[in-house]
């Protein structure tokens, strides 16, 4: 509400009514740890098409990073993107997240069956083994994200990134913490890299962002112009 400028929750509602994507904005905003195996594939398929596309072109050793990764769904589906596009062996992926209870969830990699609303079943079985209740990652997988208990204004101890995602985390945050959150990925992306934000999120009046170009004005993919 302090964001948008209105002070009382009536005002609110009326904004809610007419704002569907503030409806989206608040179910993230109440749904704090919620996350989803290829949430918003749209996106995922865009970076499929053509970074990763790119990427097989280049040769080396890969780094991405999802920061804010709750559960781990993020990181493992950039994993499990690798591994379709034949890129597995090349990518490191950084799992990270402020909350120290998702971070060992996530290091352990089992996942209900709710989590792959948006995962072709072809992919869940591929990549996951049931195991009672819930499905286990498998371990080719696995062993290609690391996870860390890390805040996304600390500085982070891996090297430079060549794709990084961070969705659904710029909701909760103010507009002095955004400009620092994009400062520090700026710093720790290598040059021409790629920034991915959420798809409900907008980041206006940021002046950290000048140094991106958008790539997609509607999966919300930045590149990192250079140094
Ligand atoms: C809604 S989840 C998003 C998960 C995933 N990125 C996605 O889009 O599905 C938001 C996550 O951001 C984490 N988070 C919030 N503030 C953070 C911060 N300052 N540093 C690191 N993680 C943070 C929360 O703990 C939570 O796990």
């Amino acid at each position: 509400m302090r964001a948008l400028g209105l002070t009382d929750f009536s005002a609110y509602l009326e904004y809610l009514k007419r704002e569907p994507q503030e409806v989206k904005r608040l179910l993230n905003i109440l749904t704090i740890n919620l996350s989803f195996f290829f949430r918003n594939p749209e996106t995922f398929a865009f970076l499929e098409q053509h970074q990763f596309v790119e990427f097989k072109k280049e040769k080396g050793a890969l780094v991405f990073w999802s920061a804010g990764c709750a559960n781990g769904e993020e990181p493992y589906s950039l994993a499990i993107l690798a591994a379709e596009t034949s890129l597995l062996e090349r990518v490191t992926v950084y799992g990270t997240d402020i909350d120290e209870h998702t971070v060992t969830h996530a290091r352990a990699g089992m996942y209900p069956p709710s989590t792959f609303q948006y995962t072709p079943n072809s992919i869940v079985e591929k990549y996951f083994t049931k195991r009672d209740e819930g499905y286990r990652i498998n371990d080719d997988i696995r062993a290609r994200v690391r996870f860390l208990h890390l805040d996304l204004f600390e500085k982070a101890s891996f090297g430079r990134c060549d794709l990084i995602m961070c969705r659904n985390v710029f909701i909760y945050l103010n507009r002095s913490a955004q400009s620092k959150a994009i400062r520090n990925f700026s710093e720790r992306l290598k040059p021409h890299g790629y920034l991915v934000i959420g798809k409900v999120e907008l980041l206006i009046g940021i002046p950290e962002l000048k140094v991106f170009e958008v790539v997609s004005r509607t999966e919300h993919i930045y590149r990192k112009l250079s140094g």
